[in-house]
């Protein structure tokens, strides 16, 4: 077990981040507004993409940056603001980023029918996206090889724990919730569908014009550049060592997975995704 991490509700958090489980469980009772919006991800399936997707969407009247803002303070990570949140005043609509499991939200989301977008990507990819961000975010402890960092991922010993115990969950409640699921391959496949997808559901009746320009805003080439939206000012503070905005394709686990941890994935996720009806079409 990684002496970075500790357990709390069967979910692995950082030593060394600011959440303690008080903070924690007062998340549960941190008031919403309806005209919220969630955007949850397990990490590295990619959160930073539909930040900047969403606020564009949100708003219009700021496409490009708010009051110099950048993406992380227009949509602050729930996790890490408990007690003393300075985004709870901001005015409608807010947007919240959130990594934590279902049960650990606010308990709003489901009383106040919050909107959850949830973004999920293949899971090979997140090992390959994870293994880089813990060579990457200062906090996390540098594995001591890929076969290792694989094994603990499939252990779900790994930051937020199980990607398996994290899908199933949300996947789970979307009869109950006001959830729109957003697979990270269908955004590289036609972001344009998805951003008119994304409309409807927040409920947005944008131009044909302003569609275009946030999918244009939107590239990986557009991003990387834009230090409002990559989160290159974290290397600047030294909390990060490498650029979030690393490759942003599909299938790169192909050239970090043995054939014999491919088949293992494989053996893993049917046993656990087995009631899940996912269907895994990923490759494009
Ligand atoms: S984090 O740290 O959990 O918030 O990371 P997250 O943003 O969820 O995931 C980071 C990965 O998303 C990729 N990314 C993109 N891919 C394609 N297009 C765009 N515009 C884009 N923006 C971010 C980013 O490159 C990380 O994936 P990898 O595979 O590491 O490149």
């Amino acid at each position: 077990v990684s002496p970075y991490l500790y357990k709390y509700k069967k979910r692995s958090f950082l030593v060394n981040d600011k959440m303690r489980p008080k903070d924690l469980d007062d998340l549960l009772d941190f008031e919403l507004r309806p005209t919220d919006v969630f955007l949850v991800t397990y990490p590295k399936s990619g959160t930073v993409w539909m930040q900047q997707i969403l606020v564009q969407i949100m708003d219009t009247a700021h496409p490009e940056q708010a009051e110099g803002l950048n993406n992380r303070d227009r949509v602050p990570w729930l996790e890490e603001r408990s007690a003393d949140n300075p985004f709870r005043d901001r005015p409608d609509p807010r947007m919240f980023g959130s990594h934590l499991p279902f049960e650990m939200l606010p308990l709003d989301i489901k009383a106040k029918q919050v909107k959850v977008v949830y973004v999920w990507r293949n899971p090979k990819d997140i090992v390959v996206s994870s293994y880089h961000f813990a060579h990457s975010w200062v906090l996390l402890e540098t594995p001591k090889s890929f076969e290792d960092f694989f094994e603990q991922f499939l252990d779900g010993d790994v930051y937020m724990g199980s990607w398996f115990d994290h899908v199933k969950e949300y996947y789970a409640q979307q009869d109950q919730v006001n959830i729109h699921f957003v697979q990270y391959e269908n955004l590289l496949k036609d972001l344009r569908g998805e951003v008119v997808k994304l409309c409807a559901f927040l409920g947005k009746d944008l131009t044909d014009e302003a569609i275009d320009r946030i999918v244009d805003m939107s590239t990986f080439k557009s991003m990387k550049n834009n230090t409002t939206a990559n989160y290159k000012d974290l290397i600047e503070k030294g909390r990060y060592k490498k650029e979030t905005m690393r490759k942003g394709v599909a299938g790169d686990w192909k050239n970090h997975f043995t054939v014999a941890q491919n088949e293992r994935f494989d053996r893993v996720f049917k046993e656990k995704m087995s009631n899940v009806p996912i269907t895994c079409t990923w490759e494009i």
